[in-house]
């Protein structure tokens, strides 16, 4: 029995997508090699969702070392215009609205290679990045951005507290799902932010995540799916509370940014708060049947989709995949998509190409390839840049270029 993480409840299974590799555990050439000749293995665990009927917390049941999935990531922050964008309005909304006094500090956790920071860096605000990745805390060490190769929790807060001094804001995009351990991670921030400062994470939306069937976006990184009112519930527990919470719509698929502040603060909670609180009663998210109904919708798309690939084979046609996001490695392998049906998949970040897929073994080619091989359709795998990624790939599609679009339902682009 799986307890919940947050409350000790007992949880409810919902959601089993099987055996699955690590999300993110490309595999070169040679263990590649190894593992078709039988001398390796790949690692795979159950991936498996659980609903909390005590505090709504929803999570995954295997929870493997962190040092096993963040020490040294090929993850590196996206180039993405979308992602772009969105972080530039963010920065100016948190200068203007909570670094106001002189002299502030910024911490990010999982702050990759520091393109966050330099932005708050280049308005004259001292920054301090935290991400464990060594190899890539290397580099934004060299670009600048001083950056600490550790975990956060309540120790490695103590100690950027003692040589840094209080933080006026912490911030952590899409990281605090990631978190095995949220009461010291907590305690931590808790304490570096004291009365004043303010605690921000960014997050997938539960709500988002079910109505958009977003499945995929479940990996073992990825450890908690939350709604506002399961967060309100885990950070009253620290003598916290959420004070503003912005949803972004078009940020992977859906996400909010929470504000959390000391109780001590006595600061002025938006309205917003409540607002989607009452949203998440409105679509039943307290409901055990809401996550059965999702399980039914995940098992119907993988049918549609293997037929649609498998017609469009039969047809003739030539199938590559777009993007090799974690989220590519649970779609493909829970669906049972491999070399039958695509060709290789591309993707624009350095590290990924001329590596194979995990479980699939798809080879990653780089972006130049779209045009080069011009395949018939592409599976976008990074569904979540749809817009961005269609707009680029114009020349593509006028040479009669296709995009199946998955989530949140299986659509051909143009039609
Ligand atoms: P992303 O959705 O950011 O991450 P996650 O791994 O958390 O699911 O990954 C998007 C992937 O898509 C990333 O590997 C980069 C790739 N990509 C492209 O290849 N071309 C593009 O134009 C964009 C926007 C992304």
């Amino acid at each position: 029995m799986v307890k919940c993480r947050i409350c000790n409840a007992d949880t409810e299974l919902f959601l089993s997508l099987g055996d699955m590799p690590l999300a993110n555990n490309f595999l070169n050439k040679k263990i590649l090699e190894k593992i078709n000749k039988g001398d390796e293995k790949e690692e795979r665990y159950p991936l498996e969702l659980f609903f909390c009927n005590n505090c709504g917390m929803v999570q995954i049941g295997e929870l493997l070392p962190p040092q096993k999935l963040f020490i040294n990531y090929i993850y590196l922050a996206s180039n993405s215009e979308t992602i772009k964008s969105h972080i530039a309005l963010l920065v100016n909304r948190i200068m203007h609205n909570y670094l106001t006094s002189k002299d502030t500090m910024v911490v990010e956790i999982g702050s990759n290679t520091g393109h966050l920071l330099k932005l708050f860096k280049d308005n004259g605000i001292k920054v301090l990045g935290i991400e464990p990745a060594k190899n890539i805390a290397a580099i934004a060490n060299r670009n600048g951005i001083e950056t600490k190769s550790v975990f956060f929790n309540e120790k490695t807060a103590e100690l950027a507290k003692k040589k840094h001094g209080m933080a006026d804001v912490i911030i952590g995009r899409h990281v605090f799902a990631h978190i095995k351990d949220l009461d010291s991670s907590i305690k931590g921030a808790r304490s570096l932010i004291g009365k004043n400062g303010v605690f921000i994470i960014e997050i997938p939306y539960l709500v988002d995540f079910l109505e958009r069937n977003e499945f995929d976006t479940v990996y073992h990184e990825h450890l908690s799916y939350f709604s506002v009112k399961t967060l309100k519930f885990l950070f009253n527990k620290y003598d916290m509370e959420i004070v503003d919470v912005e949803r972004a719509l078009d940020i992977h698929g859906g996400s909010i940014v929470v504000y959390i502040k000391n109780k001590t603060s006595n600061a002025k909670i938006s309205s917003r708060v409540s607002e989607l609180i009452k949203l998440e009663k409105e679509k039943k998210l307290d409901d055990f049947k809401t996550y059965v109904d999702f399980a039914d919708r995940v098992f119907k798309f993988k049918e549609k989709i293997l037929n649609v690939l498998k017609d469009l084979k039969k047809q003739g046609n030539r199938i590559c995949g777009y993007g090799a996001p974690a989220k590519s490695t649970t779609l493909l392998n829970y669906c049972g998509i491999g070399a039958d049906l695509l060709d290789f998949v591309v993707d624009n970040t350095p590290t990924k190409q001329g590596l194979h897929l995990p479980g699939s073994h798809l080879l990653v080619c780089s972006d130049e390839h779209v045009l080069k091989k011009q395949p018939d359709y592409f599976l976008l795998l990074a569904w979540n840049f749809a817009n961005e990624i269609i707009k680029k790939e114009s020349e593509y599609i006028k040479r009669g270029g296709k995009f199946i679009v998955p989530i949140p339902d299986i659509h051909i682009v143009p039609s």
